[in-house]
């Protein structure tokens, strides 16, 4: 069971084998509005949960919209969550503050989309990668030393090529290294990596797959892919959870996800993958029309209703659906196995 541990809500027993766990965590963003100051919420995560091992992979898919930036940086905590709960390695992290976020945080690397725009463009390399460094109080020699080892890491190689270079001197697949040797600079125990190659040439996508994969390896590290393009989990993690409208709908193994798809939008999410066979470059594709919803006011019921194709009338428009275990380890949150 991926839920193991825990014995539902509000009541959490420790997971000894999970690095991290997430329970029933949402994150509503609000929108003030008119001159009353009235409220409204964006629920761009709405009640997720998960549990996620040491030296573990997961890859959360769904397209544009469906809050995986969110759920990233309320893991990070550079939101605040609405509510739920993020446990880290054994510990509540959920309202922390000051000192112990700072603590938190440096367990935590975070690699974004853009890497241009996560790199100050005045500093050099050895700043941006020194940066950290001088906040955690570490000293020179020891500084010098893992900036060094950093980028050895990352094969931003040799050393002193990089070292005092800006980063609008680097292509865009060494920015991006850059800020992967800045995201493990610290040592974390998790990575968060939201989108980290849809902004590069493809060339050099599975270039920087490959190299997360192996830092996850060697270091023993737990990754937390977000991406749009069910094509690149294939080689990367051990898991796939699908996002859809703030809600992850299916979680199983990634060979299960991908051979084995249970909910229709996983399903449809597949169909609109390309398939890298030429042969097969103009079969048409069964994908659903229409758009996730807006999170501001998400369809009643489960939320992918508007657009499925199996919609039962009084039940999936009416009534969220359960996750069901319908296979081992297989979970999927639909009214067609509940
Ligand atoms: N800081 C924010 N303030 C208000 N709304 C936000 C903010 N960030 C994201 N949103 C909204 O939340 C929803 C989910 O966005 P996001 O988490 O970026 O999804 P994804 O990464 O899957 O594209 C979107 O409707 C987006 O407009
Ligand atoms: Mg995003």
């Amino acid at each position: 069971m991926l839920d193991a541990g825990f014995t539902g809500r509000g009541e959490r027993m420790v997971n000894s084998q999970a690095l991290l766990s997430v329970r029933d965590l949402r994150k509503w963003h609000e929108l003030k509005r008119g001159l009353f100051g009235r409220v409204d919420y964006v629920k761009a995560v709405d009640g997720v949960s998960f549990d996620l091992k040491r030296g573990e992979a997961v890859s959360i898919v769904g397209e544009s919209g469906s809050g995986k930036t969110t759920l990233g940086k309320t893991i990070l905590r550079l939101y605040k969550p609405t509510s739920g709960v993020i446990l880290f390695d054994g510990i509540d992290v959920t309202n922390l503050k000051s000192r112990e976020l700072r603590e938190y945080r440096r367990n935590v690397g975070f690699v974004q989309q853009d890497p241009f725009g996560a790199l100050a463009p005045f500093m050099t390399v050895r700043q941006i990668l020194e940066e950290p460094l001088i906040i955690n109080k570490i000293k020179k020699r020891e500084r010098i030393k893992r900036i060094r080892s950093s980028l050895e890491e990352v094969r931003l190689t040799p050393v002193e090529d990089f070292i005092n270079k800006y980063p609008h001197m680097l292509s865009g697949g060494q920015q991006q290294r850059l800020v992967i040797a800045r995201a493990i600079i610290l040592n974390p125990k998790l990575i968060i990596a939201d989108e980290p190659v849809s902004m590069l040439d493809a060339s050099v996508r599975i270039e920087i797959l490959t190299l997360l994969r192996e830092l996850q390896r060697r270091h023993n590290l737990s990754v937390i892919y977000i991406t749009h393009d069910l094509s690149t989990t294939r080689y990367f993690s051990e898991w796939i959870y699908i996002m859809y409208a703030g809600k992850i709908v299916e979680k199983a193994e990634t060979g299960e996800v991908l051979s084995k798809p249970f909910h229709p939008y996983t399903r449809a999410l597949l169909n609109a993958t390309p398939d890298p066979d030429p042969k097969n470059r103009f079969v048409m594709r069964d994908v659903p029309p229409g758009e996730p919803p807006s999170l501001a006011n998400p369809p009643k019921g489960c939320r992918f209703h508007p657009r499925c194709i199996y919609m039962k009338k009084g039940l999936c428009d009416k009534k969220e659906p359960p996750e069901v275990e319908v296979e081992r380890n297989h979970l999927v949150g639909c009214w067609l196995y509940a």
